[in-house]
């Protein structure tokens, strides 16, 4: 039997804990949890809830259950050393340690890899730790991106022209960020179209996964605030409708130069998820960011589509072996909605802000994929608590039967639930590749 850790208690990790039990070995699952995911909770032999930054509790938990290996969801974790501290404990994992999380935890390690080591995709760009510079730095830029150097859940990115028009507004962000945070990257703004490349690493060799598009805006038309992400969608081919062969083979180029720079920098192999939210622009793919993690919608659309063995992989993942797996995916579409509250996402002076816990009712949704989030079990039903609370998945042979079963699923969800009916139509689908003509002219 192979016993296995996973640390998350969101989606992500609901489907992360569905495909290992779809795995052909015999495994037991161990879940350590923040709070109760009554999904993963269902696929578990025993659940530990505790704070991820209780190493000693999960290290007690991981050793009496004589965990062969840990399989980890989230960035917290990552960026507090659970991977360094179970390393310790003869425990190898699936994820990055603390020092090679800094691919996602710190944005200015990402950017001055990718400097130093010579690869494609990097924006001209400066860190600032004071204001001083920011003024002349920013002068000859057509378009600005502020963002803090550290962890914001998706929504630290302030961009010129959604979340402010001037240049004396970007810096009074900066100075807000600098108020928060020790440092202000600063970059040019690229404009196009974004797509999320989730590619395994075992250190070595890179794997990427089908491209996905996420969608962060809160509401309908790409409006409203930044949030974790309202759903996401692939495509049967392995593409985008907006993208071109050459972009996804260039984003994974890009990933493995940064698998071999990360080595070389640190004497460290990579292992784990290298999440890579490119932007294919009129001069080629450019890098947003990279994430130390599956993404969450992202991991919903490409994890249920997996052929072959999760557990195979993380084994590869692990032994630096991923060049003898054939790694395959079901040639699919897939769209996946997040019904939330009414009030998520919303900032705290809203008059909407925030929710309080409301009942909702999830019956008929055959043949659809449900993977829980903030959601609470109680005696009488299931309660949404104030974040997304259910990624619903609709898989299809085509893109629009994929949507037309994640609606008709939230259509038979009774209760206050809140959610992007646009999310994988023709009609905002059409709006991409519209946007990408007119950029790549
Ligand atoms: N989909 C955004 C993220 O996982 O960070």
């Amino acid at each position: 039997m192979i016993r296995i850790l996973l640390i998350g208690n969101g989606a992500r990790e609901h489907v992360m804990a569905e495909t290992v039990k779809r795995s052909a070995h015999d495994t037991a699952l161990f879940s350590c949890m923040k709070s109760n995911n009554p999904g993963i909770a269902f696929l578990s032999n025993d659940v530990l809830t505790t704070s991820y930054d209780d190493r000693e509790k999960i290290g007690q938990f991981a050793r009496e259950n004589k965990i062969d290996f840990a399989i980890i969801g989230p960035e917290d974790p990552l960026n507090n050393g659970i991977v360094d501290f179970l390393k310790n404990e003869g425990i190898p994992s699936v994820g990055p340690t603390k020092s090679l999380a800094r691919l996602e935890t710190s944005k200015a390690f990402t950017r001055n890899l990718l400097e130093k080591y010579d690869i494609p995709g990097n924006p001209q760009f400066r860190t600032f730790t004071s204001l001083d510079g920011i003024e002349e730095f920013i002068a000859p830029l057509d378009g600005i991106v502020v963002k803090p150097d550290g962890l914001t859940g998706g929504k630290g990115v302030m961009v010129q022209g959604d979340h402010f028009q001037t240049k004396d507004e970007a810096i009074e962000h900066c100075k807000k960020i600098l108020e928060k945070y020790p440092s202000v990257m600063v970059e040019e703004k690229f404009e196009g179209e974004e797509f999320s490349l989730q590619c395994l690493c075992d250190g070595i060799t890179v794997v990427a996964t089908p491209p996905v598009q996420d969608h962060k805006r809160r509401f309908v038309g790409d409006k409203g605030p930044n949030t974790g992400g309202m759903g996401s969608y692939s495509l049967e081919d392995h593409s985008l409708p907006f993208l071109k062969k050459e972009d996804v083979a260039e984003g994974l180029a890009i990933t493995q130069m940064v698998a071999q720079a990360i080595h070389q920098e640190t004497g460290e192999y990579y292992k784990g998820v290298m999440y890579g939210g490119f932007i294919v622009t009129r001069d080629g793919v450019r890098l947003l960011e990279y994430n130390a993690r599956f993404g969450d919608p992202e991991a919903m659309n490409i994890l249920p589509l997996l052929k072959t063995d999760f557990v195979d992989i993380c084994r590869a993942i692990i032994d630096g072996t991923l060049k003898d797996l054939n790694i395959e995916f079901e040639k699919k579409a897939t769209v996946c909605k997040y019904i939330v509250p009414g009030g998520y996402g919303l900032p705290a002076d809203h008059p909407d802000a925030g929710s309080t816990s409301s009942k909702i009712e999830v019956s008929d949704t055959e043949g659809v994929k449900v993977y829980y989030s903030s959601v609470d079990k109680r005696e009488d039903g299931l309660y949404m608590t104030s974040s997304r609370a259910i990624g619903i998945v609709g898989i299809a042979d085509t893109l629009d039967s994929a949507e037309e079963m994640a609606e008709g699923a939230i259509a038979s969800i009774k209760g206050p639930i809140d959610h992007r009916p646009d999310i994988g139509t023709k009609s905002l689908i059409d709006k991409r590749i519209q946007h990408m003509k007119e950029i790549r002219g």
